[in-house]
């Protein structure tokens, strides 16, 4: 794993500009793990991202339920399904079976906030994002990590 970018996020709108920019890339079998304390920003980052894919309903945090999935409509090939989930209230890693997250990992896109929780099935090939609150008022940090894959995907967002 390395580190692939560090990219400063002075405010909420820069964080919602970042993730409009990954979000295009993303397709079915990706696993975005985000890492960062309470109020670090994951939600606003993978909500950003469901928008930016043209979710245009609210995207609630999935604090309570774990999981909200996001279909596209029948018609439309090219939007992946987006499962996106906080697994801060999982209590085993083997609860996260009842949840659906196999199917989750073959055919969507998975937004995973609290990865930690699944233990040892968070499968390999993840792109670590990493949000830390900054001194600065608003401010947050993003550290991105992943394989040489990665690397080349995000290539062009790097730059
Ligand atoms: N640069 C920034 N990027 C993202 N969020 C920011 C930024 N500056 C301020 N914020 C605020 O920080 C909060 C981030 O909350 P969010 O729910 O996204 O955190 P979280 O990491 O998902 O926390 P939790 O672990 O509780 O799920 C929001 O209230 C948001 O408005
Ligand atoms: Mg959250």
């Amino acid at each position: 794993m390395i580190i692939l970018a560090e990219i400063d996020l002075p405010d909420l709108a820069e964080t919602q500009a970042v993730a409009a920019r990954l979000a295009p890339l993303l397709r079915p079998g990706d696993i975005l793990a985000f890492d960062g304390t309470l109020g670090a920003g994951k939600t606003e980052f993978c909500r950003a991202m469901i928008h930016a894919l043209g979710f245009a309903d609210d995207v609630p945090s999935p604090t309570f339920n774990l999981v909200q999935v996001y279909e596209p409509s029948p018609e439309d090939m090219t939007t992946p399904a987006i499962w996106h989930m906080d697994l801060y209230r999982l209590e085993s890693p083997e609860e996260a079976f009842e949840l659906g997250i196999e199917e989750a990992f073959d055919t969507a896109v998975s937004l995973i906030e609290w990865p930690a929780k699944l233990g040892p099935y968070l499968p390999e090939g993840f792109l670590t994002c990493r949000l830390e609150i900054m001194a600065d008022q608003g401010a947050r940090k993003l550290t991105l990590i992943g394989d040489e894959q990665w690397r080349n995907r995000l290539g062009s967002i790097l730059s």
